[in-house]
């Protein structure tokens, strides 16, 4: 059965249902349709991956390999958030616009770091909640004067670029389940696209594409099919019902496309990569298997109409989180002697794979990582030969990757002169069991890994330990058309930014020893380096004002990384997001860092273990999204909480006394009982880890 399946290319296009067409505010109608888009200046970033197909490559070689030891700071700026920051800012005209966590949106004059204005879009904190991995925004859009962002609650707003106001509003998704938008909405063909996450939680994902003058909806396209008995919107989601079992629909489905888009202007297709599915584990959602469609895939979309032309589903029957929404990058490759066009992604599942992009076509796919799920790729059939031990049971097994990915959502690059796809890599290994007594839970987070006890517990604590001797980040420069590695950067743990590349043969990332660092694109070696005072995890940018090249990156720890954070480390002993703009000659410089308080020893445990298992099961199904699993890292690591955390611990969880840093109520989820249990695991926790505090310093 080939994975690559044309149906469908006369289905009907989603019917937008009353909520997707309300224009919410918004004065003016969006304005005159007449004036083309006018081509981007060579010297300006006008779309999140710099251009449409999302290659991070700018020709600009003003800063150089021969010259980049004299960058210096031009200007910086404080973002005034502890939250991740992951958007590549868009320079437009010597204007430099940036948005931060909760989507607040700024205009800087880009010489000068002067601000122009802010916009706030007051993302109800309460929303962070539905946000697996914080209340972050990978990017913003630009069309005809209007920067266009996508807000976490769902909102696609145009702003004035002169002066950050509103010009038109809709909403996207349905607000009764939970959905969030991080990723960066694009502008392709004079139509804005945007895709939501949510999937953890159990919302069904879709696309969708909107007039970007006026913001009118255009069409919507679900990625899972929903209740059966409701009729299918189109063919494609009838035929991926087929390869669903059991009542999927009832708890949401998933798929949602939360991050990568690009577009091919000449075939007219837009490219959507899919996440993961609700819940994680397939026994809950399709109990006798099957491929789950269009879960971890490529879909290509017909961009004027939002109908399905072809699939590529990269993890069949996904359930170890291995979403496919990675960098998507599309190029020309002479692949085995034959001049292609292809398709790129280095997705968590840890194969690089080449597709051929007018039809889908699988051409290569290679382990950039070592893989346990999978022995390898079928080229013939495009399937992956899955270890069938990697289907996890009751059993706990260790596997890599794990949900981290061997690259998650850091934005890859691709350098057209040296053939090189660029991107951070991590060695995960991950310890995947069913839970015994698991019930899902509608709109809950669902993996269906959490809550184990007794020998379970003792054999996953020991195999995570082993795979954690094994954990390794580097950044890689891979072959594509050899699908080898060309060279590769040791980085001291998993969190490394997003990368540029430049026609100047640089290769620039935000690295976890708190530095900006560049690289020659050719072979890697170290050219500059800058200590910056937090690990900039998005992908910085390059522009041209004046004559004069600027590298501007956004210096930002947080987000899904921080998930996994060890000990203190970064996530304590760090600046406050800040964006960073660099020059030639720049002799700026940042005000010192200041330590962060030493970590608290934490209080005696006085729960009895039955206590400390309920909570460990309800950490697991409500907390573990933010906080980490085994309450490990996370948005602020709990085994770190100071006395007065501890003695406000039931008003910060069920009172929502810190909903203004994002940690909002959870009256209507957990008991008074519950949140004690928790607060009595989160304590045993911190004692267990107190003695080897320093194991990870
Ligand atoms: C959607 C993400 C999210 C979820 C889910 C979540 N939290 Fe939080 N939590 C946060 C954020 C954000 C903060 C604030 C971090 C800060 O102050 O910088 C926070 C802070 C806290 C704090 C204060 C810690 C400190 O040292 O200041 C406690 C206690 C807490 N959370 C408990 C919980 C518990 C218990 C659960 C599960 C019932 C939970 N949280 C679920 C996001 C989340």
């Amino acid at each position: 059965m080939g994975t690559v399946t044309p149906w469908a290319r006369r289905g009907r296009a989603a019917s937008g249902a009353a909520w997707l067409l309300v224009a919410l505010a918004g004065a003016g109608a969006g304005g005159a349709r007449a004036a083309p888009a006018s081509a981007a200046a060579p010297g300006d970033w006008t779309m999140d991956g710099r251009t449409s197909d999302g290659q991070r490559y700018s020709p600009l070689d003003r800063i150089n390999e021969h010259n980049v030891g004299r960058l210096g700071l031009a200007w910086s700026a404080e973002l005034n958030t502890f939250r991740g920051v992951e958007a590549t800012p868009l320079v437009i005209d010597g204007v430099l616009y940036d948005i931060s966590a909760w989507d607040i949106t700024t205009a800087f004059d880009a010489r000068s770091g002067k601000v122009l204005w802010t916009y706030d879009p007051k993302v109800p904190t309460e929303w962070g909640r539905y946000a697996c991995c914080e209340p972050v925004s990978r990017g913003l859009a630009w069309y005809q004067g209007k920067a266009i962002i996508a807000t976490l609650d769902g909102r696609l707003i145009a702003l004035d670029g002169k002066t950050g106001a509103p010009v038109w509003t809709v909403q996207t998704f349905d607000k009764s389940a939970p959905y969030s938008i991080t990723g960066a909405p694009r502008v392709f063909d004079g139509k804005v696209i945007v895709g939501n996450g949510g999937a953890d939680f159990g919302a069904r994902g879709f696309v969708a594409a909107y007039d970007a003058a006026s913001g009118n909806f255009l069409w919507r396209f679900f990625l899972v099919p929903g209740d059966p008995a409701k009729g299918f919107e189109n063919a494609a989601m009838k035929r991926a019902a087929d390869t669903w079992n059991g009542d999927w629909w009832s708890l949401g489905g998933g798929g949602g496309a939360w991050d990568s888009f690009v577009y091919d202007p000449k075939l007219k297709l837009i490219y959507v990569g899919t996440g993961n599915g609700t819940p994680l584990a397939q026994h809950y959602r399709s109990p006798q298997g099957g491929d789950n469609l269009f879960l971890c895939s490529i879909v290509a979309l017909d961009a004027q109409t939002g109908e399905y032309r072809w699939h590529y589903q990269e993890v069949p029957g996904e359930e170890w989180d291995y979403d496919c929404t990675e960098s998507i990058v599309l190029s020309d490759l002479t692949v085995n002697g034959r001049k292609r066009q292809v398709l790129m992604q280095a997705p968590k599942d840890g194969f690089f794979y080449v597709l051929d992009r007018r039809t889908g076509e699988l051409l290569s796919a290679n382990n950039y990582v070592p893989v346990t799920w999978a022995s390898g790729i079928d080229i013939k059939s495009g399937r992956p030969q899955i270890n069938p031990a990697a289907r996890y049971g009751l059993d706990p097994v260790l596997l890599t990757p794990g949900p981290g990915g061997g690259h998650n959502w850091f934005p890859m690059a691709f350098n057209p002169k040296t053939g090189l796809a660029y991107f951070p890599a991590y060695e995960q290994w991950f310890v995947y069991a069913r839970a015994p007594e698991f019930a899902p839970k509608k709109f809950r987070s669902n993996s269906g890994w959490g809550g184990f006890s007794g020998a379970a517990l003792e054999k996953r604590k020991a195999l995570q330990k082993e795979g954690d001797a094994h954990e390794k980040a580097f950044l890689l420069a891979w072959d594509p058309v050899r699908q080898a590695a060309a060279w590769k950067i040791p980085l001291p743990r998993h969190g490394n930014g997003g990368v540029l590349t430049t026609a100047g043969n640089l290769v620039v990332e935000g690295t976890t020893k708190q530095t900006l660092s560049i690289y020659r694109a050719t072979d890697g070696k170290l050219l500059w380096e800058m200590p910056v005072q937090s690990a900039p995890v998005a992908g910085a940018g390059t522009f041209l004002v004046d004559g004069e090249q600027y590298i501007a990156v956004n210096a930002g720890w947080g987000g899904g990384a921080a998930q996994v954070e060890r000990g203190s480390g970064i996530a304590q002993n760090r600046a406050s997001a800040r964006l960073l703009v660099f020059k030639l000659g720049g002799a700026a410089t940042l005000p010192p860092l200041v330590d962060a308080p030493p970590i608290a020893e934490p209080p005696p445990l006085v729960a009895d273990e039955e206590t400390v298992l309920k909570g460990a099961r309800l950490f697991g199904e409500t907390c573990a999204v933010c906080h980490g699993q085994m309450a490990q890292g996370g948005v602020k690591d709990l085994r770190h909480m100071d006395a007065a955390t501890h003695a406000s611990f039931n008003d910060i969880v069920l009172k929502g006394i810190r909903a203004d840093r994002g940690m909002a109520s959870f009256a209507g989820l957990l008991t008074p009982a519950d949140v004690e249990a928790i607060h009595a695991y989160v304590i045993s926790r911190a004692n267990e880890d107190w003695g080897h505090r320093n194991e990870h310093e």
